[in-house]
């Protein structure tokens, strides 16, 4: 199947609604940036929801967020998927199984490994609605919300009881860090790298291992959950080539500069940065495409839509290349400083962000990144049907 490529425009709007106050250095860009991300993608779930049966059954529509995070875009997520099915409900009256004229009830399922925070979930939904009714909008969305915790890499649900699920940004983090690679007597030890770009072919050969069963995994539990004619959109970090490994942001390349700028001074011992590795893998689009086939009898395929740009986008416009080198040192910043404080502490952390961002301003005035071109890494999205 084609690949549908989408350039995504950045609104004009879009830089000013950032603050780039300190406070909200850990989380609020990163998740500003992730809505508007999040935005380039609804298009397609609308289009998903526009193209589902309406015929679900007596019982509620239930739709899984996978991977679902604890933010207001979390929320905002699912609401708008409610939202849009409700207007379908609404514009074709009778059209249930029932030939009821009703919009059904809804069941919204959200997943996180366990751990996770869903008090805090929990109390955004109750926000979302509280703000709904205040603001006197009769037609709030309206949905039971229930926590499942637990790896989307095994089954989270009962079998044939999910309508619509849904996991942005998720997929590309897999269930664990292949043993070879934290191995210094096998050849895919990845000592002395803090990332995939500079790997060898063996380290990324023991990842590409990992990440296809990891999707084995993840297609054969939907298999199981999903009700026939159910529909899956996922989205996640892909690659065009096997070989170069090149991700959604190329300032990623920038992370192990850094970290052997710090174990060189001393600031960071050797063995402590040996022995990070990611957690993250973009699958190739000819390894998302082997599995896909493995599954060719129980997924229909429906459409495949790559998103480039995103992150670099955001950025454009913004002409004050330090604030530029800020709020890409804040998006990572929002994504991983819980994973790099739990691997070398606060102080280190703090350290290698405040260097992070030096770097990229050096790299932004040499105009070393974020020019104005096409970069090989993207967002891959799949819209599956449950054959
Ligand atoms: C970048 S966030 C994306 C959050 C949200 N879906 C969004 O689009 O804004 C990725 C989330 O996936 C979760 N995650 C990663 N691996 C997972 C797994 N195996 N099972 C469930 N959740 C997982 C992480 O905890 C993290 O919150």
């Amino acid at each position: 199947m084609e690949i549908l490529e989408l350039m995504i425009k950045r609104p004009a709007a879009y830089i000013e609604q950032v603050t780039l106050t300190p406070e909200d250095g850990r989380g609020r860009y990163a998740r500003t940036a992730e809505r508007y991300v999040l935005n380039a993608f609804l298009p397609v779930v609308y289009d998903l929801i526009d193209h589902m049966s309406l015929q679900v059954g007596s019982g509620a529509i239930a739709i899984a967020d996978l991977g679902c995070s604890m933010s207001p875009n979390t929320i905002t997520n699912m609401e708008s998927i409610i939202k849009r099915l409700s207007e379908r409900y609404r514009a074709n009256p009778g059209r249930d199984s029932e030939g009821s004229e009703e919009v059904p009830e809804f069941q919204a399922f959200f997943n996180e490994l366990q751990g996770h925070d869903f008090n805090t979930l929990f109390q955004l939904i109750n926000i979302s609605k509280t703000t709904a009714a205040e603001q006197g909008d009769g037609e709030a969305v309206q949905y039971f919300a229930s926590a499942v915790t637990g790896s989307f890499y095994d089954r989270v649900l009962p079998s044939s009881s999910v309508h619509l699920v849904m996991s942005s940004l998720a997929l590309h983090w897999i269930s664990k860090i292949p043993t070879a690679v934290l191995d210094s007597n096998s050849p895919a030890y990845n000592g002395g790298h803090t990332d995939l770009h500079r790997s060898s072919r063996a380290t990324l050969d023991a990842y590409a291992e990992q990440a296809e069963k990891d999707l084995v995994d993840f297609l054969s539990a939907r298999a199981a959950e999903l009700v026939t004619g159910g529909s899956m959109f996922l989205v996640f970090g892909a690659r065009d080539h096997y070989i170069p490994y090149r991700v959604v942001d190329e300032s990623f390349e920038a992370h192990e500069t850094v970290w052997n700028e710090l174990a060189q001074e001393g600031e960071v011992a050797e063995d402590l940065r040996d022995s990070f590795n990611p957690l993250t893998y973009y699958r190739s689009f000819s390894e998302v495409d082997k599995v896909l086939h493995a599954f060719r009898s129980v997924f229909e395929v429906v459409t495949k839509t790559l998103f480039r740009n995103l992150i670099s986008i955001c950025l454009q416009g913004e002409s004050d290349v330090k604030k530029r080198a800020h709020m890409c040192a804040s998006i990572t910043r929002g994504m991983y400083s819980n994973i790099l404080e739990s691997h070398f502490g606060e102080r280190v952390t703090s350290l290698f962000m405040h260097r992070l961002q030096q770097h990229l301003l050096e790299r932004i005035k040499s105009n070393n990144i974020y020019a104005d071109r096409a970069h090989q890494g993207c967002f891959l999205s799949l819209v599956l049907r449950r054959k």
